[in-house]
Formats: C-alpha cells, sequence, structure tokens
C-alpha cells in the first residue's frame, strides 16, 4: 500500500538529501520600506475579472494595489518564506518582501541546525534579524519549525542514532529546545509550526528519531511544553500532501482530533501545500478544509508553491494558474482558512530547483523579480472571495 498511494500522490518532499546552499552573508542591509496600515483600497466586484499587472515599479507598502492591501482587505495574512542571505543583500528581494506581504516566515534560520548548532548554544542572529525586518514592516512572523526529523544539528542526529542520549535525555533535549527558542521569540510570533511532517503517505506514523526514542506521544508533549511558555502563540501541526482527502490528511485528522479531545494545546493545522501541475489538483480539498474547520481548528497553508516540469509550455501555465486559484479560492471560502503563505515568491530563490530535478518555475515571480501573470491571478482570487 505504501508504495502505490506514494505513487499515485505527490512525490515525497523532505527526504532527499539537503543541498547546502553557499550565499555570502553581508551585513543585514535591507530596504527599511516603512509599512502604512490597513487601506481603504475600494473592493472590486466579484464580477471584475482581471486586474492589470502594475506597469513599473510595485506600489508602495499595503498602498492601494499592493497584494499586501488586497489581503488586509481580506482580513488574511499573506506571507512569504525568507531567505535571510538574499534578503540582507538583494534589495529588490527585500523591498518585494516588504511592500507584497503581511506576513513572514523564516525558510532555514529557525531550524533547529540553525538556532542551536551545537548543544545549549544558541544562535540567534539570522532569526532575530527576521522578526526585526518584520516588525518594521509591520509583518507577522509564523514560527517555522520546532519538531522536525529533517535539519537537525548532527550532534543532536548522531548523538541520538549513536545512542549517546538516553530516552529520558531526549526528551529533556526537545522540551529544552522548544521552551528555549519559544521564550526567545515569546510575543514576537504569533503562529508556530511545532512539529512537522511526523506522517507517511500511507497514514502511518513517519518513522523518526524523535518517535523511536521518545514513543507515540512526543507530539503532544511538544505542543505542551511550546504552549507553557508562549500561551498566547497559536500552535500548528503542519505536513504536506495532506490539501486533498487521502490516507495522509486521515491520519494528521485523527491526530489532531485525539490532541483536541486530550486537551493538548493545539490550535491549528498547516497545510503546506506544494502542488505540482504535472499532478491532479488535491481530491476532496474543500472537504478536507471542512473538516479541520469543523474541530474548532485554523487552517493555514503554509508552503505554497506550484512547479511545473521544464520546460514551461502555455499549458503547463494554464494548469499552474488554475491549481494557485483553486488553492487560493478554497481557503478564502473557508473562514477559518486565513493565513497562506508562498515558500518564497520568485524562481531564482525557490527551493524547488535544488530538490526536484527537472522541475521549477514554481512561484508567482521570475527570477528577474518582475510578476507572472499568476500573479494577477492570486489578486483576482482574494478580490474576488467576497471576504
Ligand atoms: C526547505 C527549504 O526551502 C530549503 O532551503 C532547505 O534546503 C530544505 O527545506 N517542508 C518544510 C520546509 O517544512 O521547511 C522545507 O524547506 C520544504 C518542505
Amino acid at each position: 500500500l505504501e508504495n502505490s498511494v506514494r505513487n499515485s500522490i505527490h512525490q515525497t518532499l523532505g527526504e532527499k538529501k539537503m543541498r547546502p546552499v553557499a550565499r555570502t552573508v553581508t551585513a543585514l542591509a535591507v530596504a527599511s520600506v516603512a509599512a502604512a496600515g490597513v487601506l481603504n483600497a475600494t473592493r472590486p466586484g466579484v464580477q471584475e475579472k482581471s486586474v492589470k499587472l502594475t506597469a513599473g515599479p510595485l506600489a508602495q507598502a499595503g498602498s492601494v494595489g499592493s497584494m499586501r492591501s488586497i489581503a488586509d482587505q481580506a482580513d488574511l495574512k499573506f506571507g512569504t518564506a525568507v531567505n535571510m542571505d538574499v534578503l540582507a543583500s538583494n534589495e529588490k528581494y527585500a523591498t518585494i518582501t516588504s511592500k507584497e506581504f503581511n506576513s513572514v516566515t523564516p525558510e532555514n534560520v529557525m531550524k533547529w541546525e540553525s538556532v542551536e548548532p551545537s548543544r545549549g548554544n544558541y544562535d540567534w542572529s539570522k532569526a532575530d534579524a527576521l522578526v526585526e525586518f518584520a516588525k518594521k514592516n509591520n509583518q507577522f512572523v509564523r514560527g517555522h519549525t520546532l519538531v522536525w526529523h529533517s535539519q537537525m544539528p548532527d550532534w543532536l542526529k548522531n548523538g541520538i542514532k549513536d545512542g549517546e542520549f538516553s530516552p529520558p535525555e531526549v526528551r529533556k533535549i526537545m522540551k529544552d529546545h522548544i521552551v528555549t527558542v519559544a521564550k526567545h521569540f515569546k510575543g514576537k510570533i504569533k503562529q508556530w509550526d511545532v512539529a512537522n511532517e511526523a506522517f507517511n503517505e500511507s497514514g502511518s506514523e513517519r518513522y523518526t528519531l524523535w518517535r523511536e526514542y521518545l514513543g507515540k506521544n512526543y507530539l503532544a508533549d511538544a505542543f505542551r511544553s511550546a504552549h507553557a511558555v508562549d500561551p498566547k502563540a497559536k500552535l500548528f501541526y503542519n505536513d504536506f500532501n495532506i490539501e486533498g482527502m487521502n490516507p495522509k490528511s486521515d491520519a494528521v485528522y485523527a491526530l489532531v482530533k485525539k490532541l483536541k479531545t486530550d486537551g493538548v494545546p493545539i490550535d491549528g493545522v498547516g497545510i503546506q501545500s506544494h502542488l505540482a501541475t504535472q499532478l491532479p489538483f488535491p481530491p476532496g480539498y474543500a472537504e478536507n478544509l471542512k473538516r479541520f474547520a469543523e474541530l474548532g481548528l485554523e487552517i493555514s497553508l503554509t508552503e505554497v508553491d506550484v512547479r511545473i516540469e521544464l520546460p514551461v509550455t502555455s499549458a503547463k501555465i494554464a494548469n499552474q494558474k488554475s491549481q494557485y486559484q483553486e488553492l487560493f479560492a478554497g481557503c478564502l471560502a473557508v473562514k477559518e482558512c486565513d493565513y497562506i503563505t508562498l515558500w518564497g515568491f520568485d524562481d531564482g530563490n525557490s527551493w524547488i530547483r535544488d530538490w526536484f530535478g527537472g522541475e521549477g518555475s514554481a512561484t508567482p515571480f521570475y527570477a528577474n523579480y518582475k510578476p507572472k501573470p499568476v500573479w494577477s491571478v492570486i489578486k483576482n482570487s482574494m478580490m474576488g472571495s467576497g471576504r
């Protein structure tokens, strides 16, 4: 079953070997574009068919016509994953990040290997720089991620594998990390992807080092630990290939339902939404969102992109537009779905090229930072949502 399901739905993510990106970090010299507050742009009617792409420079932060002003109007948190090295060195990237989005997620710099590279020694520099950028630009920060089997530092991964730590010690290491990180960002991060990718495509539990050493309850423990230090932060379980109805989303549904029943502090589900034009749009998407909402959970689309098998053709672009449209419209149709984050907004910095051989063009901006027509598709689905 495992293999047939795996082959019939999306390609498994996150199991490939990470390819380190060698980019020089310069001093944080990001553009400081002050954010204006919520604006009163007139909401065009649902009838409106298309929006012209902004000619020349994009609109000012929060100004009429910018995507973030439209997101504000739709009561939507609209974010992008941010590569801190690029943010620090590329003014165009920084300007679009601040002008077009009201939220940011660290693409890598809050992951375990980044913040706790050796045991008990925390390096907050890049994560703090993002929080600072967001503050300056009046943006939300989505925390990502506290417990995951991937991008763990060597001391931890090898230490657990080699039996250097006893199970109670592994438990303490996990708790110390969560508590320290959640405390450091307390009040600055409104939502956390606490636990990431704990299931296989078949719906079975992914047998990670955490699961192996800590047993079934480690997820509940992770949520409790985060909540204890930052009770106001909203806590999410996050995974991929759970957009539609399938064995994996069934398993996530059962997990979060059980956590709620057991009184574990969980507020929502993060649906990563890494889609692909060679695959059908996830069947049962609306039904799936509905069942999570009915549990009293919030829903966030946390890592949206729609990759294309290269070369790009007009048919593939049409397919991509329709998948972006369905994804956004479906979320916006559900009150509880109020947070959508792109996993990078531009092709030049998207993770797809490095992780999916022969695929690319997954984001709404070309590598030259010009918006593609699909950017208007996203804009139209926000304006036509009736929110
Ligand atoms: C990816 C980043 O985009 C890459 O730069 C990094 O090399 C690997 O991780 N699911 C997640 C994200 O939850 O954290 C992953 O991000 C993409 C898949």
